[in-house]
This record gives C-alpha cells, structure tokens and sequence, in this order.
C-alpha cells in the first residue's frame, strides 16, 4: 500500500509539473504571436518645421536647410535630414511625408528615394536604412527646386514598432516557469531514483534479516521435532494479536521477530528433556523453566530488535504473577511477555506434541477464556480467541510457509 501511495504521489507531481510545463509554452507561444501581432501597430508622429518643438519626443524628424542659393527663376536649397530613435524599441518599415510648396523638383537625393506628389514629398528609406535600432539615428537628404522659397511645413512619420520579445514581462515570466519546471522535474527525477535504489536496498535487508531470524527460528524448533514450526506460528499468531492491539506496521514486524525468537533459550535444554514423552521430573522442569533466562542472556547484546529480551523473558510469565521466572503480575509483565505468553500457549494446544496429540477446537477455546485474567492479559487474550473464532487460526504448514511480512 506504501508504494502504490509514493507511486500515486510520483504520478500527480509530474502531472503538475507537465501542466504547469504546458502552460509556460502555451504562454511564450502567445507571447510570441502577440508581440508579432503589435509589430503591425502603425503610428503617425506629426512634427512641426522647428527642432525646438521636436526634441522631447522619443521618435522624431528633423530637417535642416543647409543653404540658399539662386538658380535663374529658381531657388535651389539642400535638406538635410534625420530620424532620431530615442525610444526602448526599434522601429522599421518607415516613411516620411513632408509638406512643401507647390511646383517643388527634386534635383538629387541619397540614402533612400524621394517622391514628390502635389504639395507631398514622400521619403522611403534604403534597404540599409530600414531597420532603426533603439538609439539609433538615420541620415537621408535632398537638394530641390522651387519657383520661389522651397520650405517645408509639416513632417509626418508613419512606422513600425519592433519590440524585441525580452521586453514583454510575460515573456520572462513564462520563461522562468518552463526553466523552474524543468529544473524541479530533473532534481525529482533524481530523487525518485535515488528513494528507488535506497526502497531496493532496504527491501533486500529487510529480507536478510526476516530470512535469517526465520533460519533461527527453524534452529530453535529443530530440536524437537514436535515443535516443528512452533517458533514461526507463534510469529505469526504474536503478530495478528498485534495487528488487532492497533500497533503499527512497525511494532507489528517487531513482534513477530520476537516471536519467532522467544525460545531461543531452548538451545542451551538438552534435547532428551525437550522431547521426552512422559512426565518431567520436578528437577527436568526446573531446567526447562531456564529457557527464557538463558534466552535473554542470548540476546542481550542485540539492541537492533526493541523489547526482544523482554518477549523472551517474560513469556512464561503469568497474569497473576503465578508464572516464571520472576513472578511478575499484571502490567509487571513487559507487553511483548505477555503478547508472546497468550500465542504461545494457543499454539502449544492447538499442535501435536510428543506427549498429546492435538486438542479440539472448543476445548482450546474454552481453556482460554477460563484462563482470561489468571494466566493471560484479558485485553490481549480477547484478541488471540477473535482470531480463532474468525477463522484465522490455526495456520496451516502451507500457510506458514508462505507467510510473509
Ligand atoms: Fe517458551
């Protein structure tokens, strides 16, 4: 269920990532058309023959006479004039249309071709010309001809804005999110792949280390063969109750690792009193009532398993405190105890041992609730009988092999 909810987790964030992604292009993709779009804008800029009326403006025309002179009935006079771009934009596609007086020739021109309609002198600039850049000015002029004094009156320039796309705060803005987007999906892509390799890893510790105490476990119940599984169902059984107490997946895994490992001491009872079939002398009881001391001495340098040498060393202890070995009573007894006693004595009735076959299903159950508060805790005792009555247990040898946590 983890690694469905971390997969679900990965799936929505990179689904926000590729909208948000798609939104950034979609966004610079308008920019783009827009800014096209307002390259289209035509203005008119009228300007007035005199430079003091022109020279705040950002764009503007000027046009300076460099001299007069008489030519027969004519008066030749040359222009020369300018387009000053002191604007934040560039600006293209440009012409001027000046005013002049009526009968006006044109003699010679440069930078550009000059036209001459009526009282209309129109000015296209040379392909070199064209394109004005923010602060930048371009030259062009004239020499004319006219009946009496050629003056110009009235200057309009018609243009185009060019607006480079860096000046559209959208354009930033849209530009940082795709970049943000990107850089966030990379980190979490390498993220994601090192939780991936880290997940893999643990799961392969996590499975040495449950292969291992199970091996321990079928060290312990070796030595009786009428134990055989013993160690694994008490697991198993320790762990339900567990599961059933609203301990988490963590505390759960704990007490089934010490409920595999609750006999250890079982290791150092000689084997001919394990398994003898007859009665056990008060002296062959006495040794087998070490098991859970010696089983503590065992573990008592492994601090990687919380509580283990407490399910080991109280878990023949009893509710009452008529158990062993140190006849604690009650909440005395440390809670893995006393989860581990109740599967434990389930599971010694509900198999085969050496002396007994197995006993019924309504006998165990009934032995049970009578020993609810003398031998068992009855808040985890009520736990252990669901389970049975449920159906949950016993597990089978199949089943136990199987099992996995
Ligand atoms: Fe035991």
């Amino acid at each position: 269920m983890k690694h469905k909810g971390a997969n679900y987790a990965n799936y929505r964030n990179r689904l926000i990532l590729l909208i948000i992604a798609l939104i950034s292009i979609a966004g610079l993709i308008i920019t783009v058309q827009y800014a096209k779009k307002s390259d289209k804008i035509q203005r008119s800029l009228s300007f007035d023959w005199s430079i003091d009326s022109t020279e705040n403006e950002e764009i503007y025309v000027i046009a300076t006479a460099r001299g007069e002179w008489q030519d027969g009935e004519k008066v030749g006079n040359q222009y020369e004039i300018e387009l000053v771009n002191n604007s934040n934009h560039a600006i293209r596609n440009w012409n001027v249309t000046i005013v002049v007086e009526e009968g006006c020739t044109i003699d010679t021109s440069w930078a550009g071709f000059f036209s001459l309609g009526g009282d209309k002198l129109m000015y296209k600039p040379a392909e070199f010309n064209e394109f004005v850049p923010s602060g930048a000015r371009k030259s062009f002029g004239l020499v004319m001809y006219s009946p009496n004094v050629c003056e110009m009156n009235e200057i309009t320039l018609d243009y185009y804005e060019s607006r480079a796309l860096k000046s559209y705060p959208a354009f930033w803005i849209f530009l940082v999110l795709l970049s943000a987007a990107f850089v966030v999906f990379i980190f979490s892509e390498y993220v994601r792949i090192k939780m991936e390799n880290y997940t893999k890893t643990h799961a392969a510790y996590k499975n040495l280390v449950s292969e291992s105490l199970r091996t321990i476990a079928n060290i312990i119940d070796t030595k009786d063969e009428y134990t055989k599984g013993h160690s694994v169902r008490v697991a198993i059984y320790s762990k339900m109750i567990a599961e059933r107490m609203g301990m988490d997946e963590h505390d759960q895994e704990r007490i089934y690792y010490i409920g595999l490992l609750h006999d250890i001491g079982k290791v150092g009872i000689p084997a001919s009193i394990l398994t003898k079939p007859g009665r056990l002398s008060d002296e062959e009881f006495e040794i087998i009532k070490r098991h859970p001391a010696m089983g503590a001495s065992i573990m008592k340098d492994f601090s990687s398993i919380p509580g283990v040498v407490n399910g080991i060393k109280y878990h023949h202890e009893r509710y009452d405190g008529k158990g062993y070995n140190e006849h604690l009573k009650g909440d005395e007894i440390p809670l893995e105890g006393r989860i581990i006693c109740v599967a434990d004595s389930y599971d010694a009735m509900s198999s085969k041992r050496c002396y007994r076959n197995s006993l019924s299903y309504d006998f165990i159950l009934d032995e049970l609730k009578r020993n609810a508060g003398t031998q068992f805790d009855p808040d985890i005792l009520k736990h252990m009988v669901a389970i049975i009555e449920d159906g949950y247990a016993p597990v089978s040898d199949a089943e136990m092999e199987d099992y996995e946590i």
